[in-house]
């Protein structure tokens, strides 16, 4: 073997994982932001985690609201997942710049993009700072799920968004 770069080591281990990231603007509208940093914590009780950037508007409304979807997005919304993915939603209402269709999601006032695969319902536990990042450790209060969606992965690195078949 020879040494590599972690940003190396997360292109080798294509498909990552993607998600598109649902919280409320200061105002109540909504923005999402595309992230592949996330994973599962704990069965008992449910718990998940992720890291965004320290810059990220989205982490700052998870850090203001406490309140979070994560959502693993169907192949239709491949072009969403890179738009979402490559602009602020500090400047940029993204629903109308991508025309991403939203939908309910039951028990949360939090809009989540149609042809979502799995939606996890969060609470904020707690955060820490993690270098560059923040992670956000979170309580999961409901999942939901349509299983006739394709999921999206990131592939080469986080430059192509496909599904695996
Ligand atoms: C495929 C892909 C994966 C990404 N994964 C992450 C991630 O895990 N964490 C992160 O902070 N940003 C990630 N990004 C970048 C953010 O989505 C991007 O910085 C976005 O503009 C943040 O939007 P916001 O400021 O509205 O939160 C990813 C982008 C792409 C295209």
């Amino acid at each position: 073997m020879k040494e590599i770069t972690l940003p190396k080591a997360s292109q080798l281990s294509s498909p990552n994982p993607v998600t598109l990231v649902c919280t409320q603007k200061s105002d109540g509208s909504p923005n999402l932001a595309t992230v592949s940093w996330w994973t599962y914590l704990s069965y008992n009780p449910y718990m998940i985690a992720f890291a965004m950037a320290k810059t990220s508007y989205s982490g700052e409304m998870v850090r203001q609201n406490k309140k979070v979807i994560l959502t693993i997005p169907g192949a239709e919304l491949a072009d969403v997942v890179l738009g979402c993915g490559s602009t602020t939603g500090r400047q940029t209402d993204k629903v109308a710049k991508f025309d991403i269709k939203l939908m309910d999601v039951a028990g949360s006032d939090i809009k989540i993009p149609c042809h979502s695969k799995v939606a996890i319902v969060c609470h904020l536990k707690e955060y820490h700072e993690v270098g560059d990042h923040y992670l956000y450790i979170c309580d999961v209060e409901k999942v939901f799920a349509d299983e006739t969606e394709n999921a999206l992965f990131a592939w080469n690195g986080y430059a192509q968004i496909r599904p695996v078949k």
